[in-house]
């Protein structure tokens, strides 16, 4: 991985990087406990291992001044009333930022802090959305038919913490029950003072 300057074409209209250092690809099985209703995720998984998101990434050293970035496309879906969204996770290094820009499709940025705060912003296309540092965050497509696709660049020394997420959950989920996208209180969510 050689320091030099380097140019990707991000081609329109699937916004698929001409090349990237690694595609990442997230099925339903890798988000086993992550979605609030069990039972219609166990009934879609016995169809298919279907496919939620994709990442395309450029990857630098792992060294302070250092950024990573790529591209995030989210697929559209739900499981049961729960829109399609990704992991989700704080960074390793806890006092790292990031910028998101969607770029196509229409989705939300749920996002927390350790201590519970939450937020959850809009995002359509080119819209810029700044995480500070120590918030968490999940992106959701909240479109029934269109992908969702957002680009990204944070510090490349940053790390990521899904084991956080995958016990305590995120405090709010962003859900369709029959009016379109709303937020609701996660009921598995675990507060700061029932945390082991
Ligand atoms: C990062 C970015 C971003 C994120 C993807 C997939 O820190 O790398 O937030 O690239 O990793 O959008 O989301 P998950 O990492 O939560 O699966
Ligand atoms: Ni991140």
């Amino acid at each position: 991985m050689d320091n030099l300057p380097y140019t990707a074409l991000i081609k329109f209209p699937d916004i698929i990087p001409e090349h990237c250092d690694e595609h990442i690809v997230r099925r339903l099985t890798s988000m086993r406990g992550q979605f609030a209703d069990q039972p219609a995720y166990e009934q879609l998984l016995s169809n298919e291992d279907m496919l939620l998101y994709e990442v395309y990434a450029f990857i630098q050293p792992e060294v302070d001044g250092e950024l990573d970035s790529g591209i995030s496309i989210i697929h559209p879906g739900k499981v049961g009333q729960e829109y399609f969204m990704t992991k989700g996770h704080f960074h390793s290094i806890l006092d790292t930022a990031e910028v998101y820009y969607c770029m196509k499709g229409k989705g939300v940025m749920v996002m927390e802090t350790p201590e519970g705060d939450w937020n959850v912003k809009d995002l359509n296309p080119g819209m810029l959305l700044y995480v500070p540092p120590r918030w968490a965050h999940r992106s959701v497509n909240t479109s029934d038919s269109e992908d969702f696709v957002i680009f990204y660049v944070y510090p490349a020394h940053a790390g990521h913490d899904y084991g956080t997420i995958e016990t305590q959950g995120f405090r709010k989920l962003i859900v369709d029950q029959g009016s379109g996208p709303q937020i609701v209180d996660n009921p598995r969510w675990l507060a700061p003072e029932d945390r082991k």
